[in-house]
């Protein structure tokens, strides 16, 4: 299958291999970060992809819990979940410190979390989780000692799983006849819409499309019959899936997604084409409003040292001369550095606007979270830097 490069990034680090300051000035691991497009099943990926133990390791800084949005989003879905499909059993891939799984019973969830860090969270409190990638072996283990269950879910890690061949069947091992299987991951179409560039770094192998997951959930006999639109970091699908044998009814927002998507071009190598001249025009304009910031001797800051943002940072050449330092809730970031751009990472304790002027947002998908949290330093005339849909102080 051939694959179209349509974008190049740049040399990058690895986005969430945050600097300590001992190997600050060491030498850098970078690759080239190119994204393309596969034509049969119109998949977008990245080209040089990492092996999973180098990025998902017992040194795994992200935390879902950290933001309140995830929790009520998690929340509101788990109640769905209980009402709609009243499952027995629930199997979580990716579930991190627990912010999806804590909402349910502990003997009716399984939880499967390779960052040893994150996952010894939950097992502490007597969580059936598994520090283990998941596989086929993994799957059969697991219907061995607890049966079949009702319900997978998966949100934003099968894009982070280069071998989805594995991570299908794995599922259909597993997942009951009438099972449902709920993926949520951040949308293709909001991505190119919203010129979010960022969402491609090495954990992230594919941002997805309906109509690419369709073409390869067919080959497991899988289909997609509900998709829900979210907002969640910066525009996300929740597809949910049904095993073909499953007469479940189809529901119209399948239908309107595709059609929206055939509409936009993902089909159709031009419009990535044209998404990349944008990317490189948001470049140029994000790289005038620091200069002319720093020009007039302005203190900016970061927000959220996202992994993302290492993205942007990076492809822009923005660095520690530049932004003073980031300000950061996960422990496991602070007293570190931004790779590439070696930023100091400061544990956030509020907002100083006598000694800030503008802040550079990592964590535009928590927008709305953190401009109601910071409404005083707002208020008080402080300003905030955003890349999407286009580099502007807000
Ligand atoms: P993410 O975009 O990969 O989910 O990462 C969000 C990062 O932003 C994570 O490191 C936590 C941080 N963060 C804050 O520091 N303060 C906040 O209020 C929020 C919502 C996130």
């Amino acid at each position: 299958m051939k694959k179209i490069n349509f974008l190049d990034l740049g040399n990058q680090p690895l986005a969430n291999n945050y600097l300590t300051k001992k190997n600050k000035f060491k030498k850098e691991k970078k690759y080239r970060l190119k994204v393309c497009f596969e034509n049969t099943t119109k998949l977008v990926s990245i080209e040089k992809i990492f092996p999973s133990k180098l990025m998902f390791n017992n040194k795994y800084p992200y935390r879902s819990s950290m933001s309140k949005t995830m929790i009520k989003s998690f929340q509101s879905l788990s109640k769905f979940i209980i009402k709609e499909f009243k499952p027995k059993k629930i199997l979580e891939i990716g579930s991190n410190d627990g912010a999806f799984i804590k909402n349910f019973n502990k003997n009716k969830t399984i939880g499967v979390e390779p960052c040893s860090n994150v996952e010894k969270i939950t097992r502490k409190l007597n969580f059936n989780t598994y520090s283990e990638y998941w596989s086929k072996k993994l799957s059969k283990k697991l219907l061995k000692k607890f049966g079949e269950v009702d319900v997978v879910y998966s949100a934003n890690t099968l894009s982070h799983i280069k071998n989805l061949n594995e991570v299908f069947n794995a599922i259909n091992i597993i997942l009951s006849e009438k099972g449902i299987l709920i993926l949520e991951d951040p949308s293709l179409i909001e991505c190119l819409k919203r010129n979010t560039y960022d969402q491609f770094y090495n954990e992230h192998i594919y941002v997805f499309s309906t109509i690419a997951l369709e073409n390869i959930l067919k080959k497991y006999n899988l289909e997609i019959f509900k998709i829900d639109k979210l907002s969640i970091h910066g525009g996300s699908n929740r597809y949910f899936i049904k095993k073909k044998t499953n007469q479940r009814r189809i529901h119209k927002s399948v239908i309107t997604h595709r059609k929206s998507e055939l509409n936009y071009g993902l089909n159709n190598i031009t419009t990535y084409r044209k998404f990349a001249t944008r990317v490189k025009k948001s470049k140029i304009k994000l790289n005038k409003i620091f200069k002319k910031l720093k020009d007039k001797n302005k203190t900016i800051i970061g927000y959220g040292a996202t992994a993302k943002s290492t993205t942007i940072l990076n492809y822009c050449n923005i660095d520690y001369n530049t932004i003073d330092y980031f300000l950061d809730t996960t422990k496991d970031k602070q007293n570190k550095y931004t790779p590439g751009s070696k930023i100091p990472i400061i544990k956030y304790s509020g907002l100083d606007r006598n000694k800030i002027d503008y802040i550079f947002l990592g964590a535009w998908n928590f927008k709305d979270e953190i401009f109601k949290k910071e409404k005083k330093f707002i208020k008080k005339g402080g300003k905030f830097i955003i890349h999407t849909p286009y580099p502007k102080i807000l």
